[in-house]
């Protein structure tokens, strides 16, 4: 399903390639939870239904929480839970491993050279959460655009060979859009098309509930490297406006990002959000605009980026906060076949 890049645009450049593909999906067998001692498929049925759908996601319950939830004695539950500890090689790892784990991460590429740059020099990576905040215009959703055609990529030309799922809160995503940067790379905009999943969240606890759906997608065999959530906060922002909801809204936007971040370590994918901004009055001087949703979100993605206008219509990103990237800025266009440098 991979998209193939040939100069010419040449139609059949575009075809399936399952070599690769399997490289990318073909792990070996991994561990499952039928695979546990006292787990059998009733079992099984009921803990997906629950939204536990690996040993990760049993690992981390309590006896007394898997035996109410799957219809076994706590005694069973607890088996359970220490053979999936053990399975899983919970605890500590030193350095050298750990490098290596890094390894297994895919890049992908924004369409700008300027912006893969400002991301470490090969754009957003799997098992990070890169959120893009900014003002309306700014940019988000065209990056986002742009992600879910690079994602496709084969991994030589700065894809990871998967697929997209694009959760859209705001009714802003536009297949016309997908279809000319495709079209600008010389990739067939229905096979592209065809590889970017698009759900419509209509609510904060639609928006949670498909990420369940994802998780089920994955356990299914859909390769899927990347996931958009454009945006993440706007519904959150919409339904706890009141005055004493802010709590609220803050425990529920964390359990929602802590889920986000567990999706993406456990299937080596990216997630890259959007985020709106708000004036803060207090800032007296410099630019006062901040993100929504404070610290929580702030801590919660690996990647910040703040886009704003520049001249002559060109779009200013600014990295912030980066764990091993120094903050920084550069400038891109929205053009109508994508995303393109300027010079420097
Ligand atoms: P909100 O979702 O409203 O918060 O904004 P956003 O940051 O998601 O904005 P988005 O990424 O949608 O950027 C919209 C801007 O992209 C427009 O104002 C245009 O400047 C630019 N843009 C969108 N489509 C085209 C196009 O076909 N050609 C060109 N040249 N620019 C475009
Ligand atoms: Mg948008």
């Amino acid at each position: 399903m991979v998209i193939k890049l040939d100069k010419e645009g040449d139609e059949n450049a575009v075809e399936e390639s399952e070599e690769v593909e399997k490289k990318v999906v073909g792990k070996e067998k991994k561990a499952q939870l039928i695979d546990l001692p006292g787990v059998g498929p009733g079992a099984v049925a009921k803990l997906e239904a629950a939204g536990i759908y690996d040993l990760m996601g049993l690992a981390v319950l309590t006896p007394a929480h898997l035996s109410e939830m799957a219809g076994m004695s706590e005694s069973v539950a607890r088996k359970a839970i220490q053979a999936s500890r053990k399975m899983m090689d919970l605890g500590f790892s030193d350095g050298l491993a750990h490098e290596e784990k890094r390894k297994e991460l895919f890049n992908i590429t924004t369409g700008s050279k300027n912006l893969d740059n400002l991301l470490g020099g090969k754009g957003i990576q799997t098992k990070s959460i890169t959120e893009a905040f900014g003002a309306f215009g700014s940019g988000k959703t065209q990056l986002a655009i742009s992600l879910a055609v690079g994602v496709q990529l084969p991994i030589e030309q700065g894809g990871a060979n998967g697929k997209c799922v694009y959760i859209d809160t705001e009714g802003t995503f536009r297949p016309e859009r997908v279809r000319q940067f495709a079209e600008g790379i010389g990739a067939n905009p229905d096979k592209v098309l065809k590889n970017i999943l698009v759900a419509r969240a209509f609510n904060s606890d639609h928006q949670m509930l498909l990420l369940d759906k994802v998780a089920e997608m994955i356990k299914d065999g859909e390769p899927i490297r990347l996931m958009i959530i454009d945006s993440l906060t706007a519904h959150f922002r919409a339904e706890y406006s009141g005055r004493g909801q802010l709590a609220d809204r803050q425990q529920r936007l964390n359990r929602y990002l802590h889920n986000l971040m567990k999706i993406a370590e456990q299937n080596n994918l990216a997630v890259y959000v959007t985020n709106q901004v708000m004036s803060d009055p207090a800032q007296m001087f410099g630019d006062p605009t901040k993100a929504i949703g404070g610290n929580i979100v702030g801590h919660a993605c690996t990647y910040r980026m703040y886009l704003r206008r520049g001249k002559k219509d060109s779009r200013v990103c600014k990295l912030i906060d980066s764990p091993d990237l120094p903050d920084d800025e550069t400038v891109f266009m929205i053009e109508r076949d994508g995303l393109k440098d300027i010079e420097l």
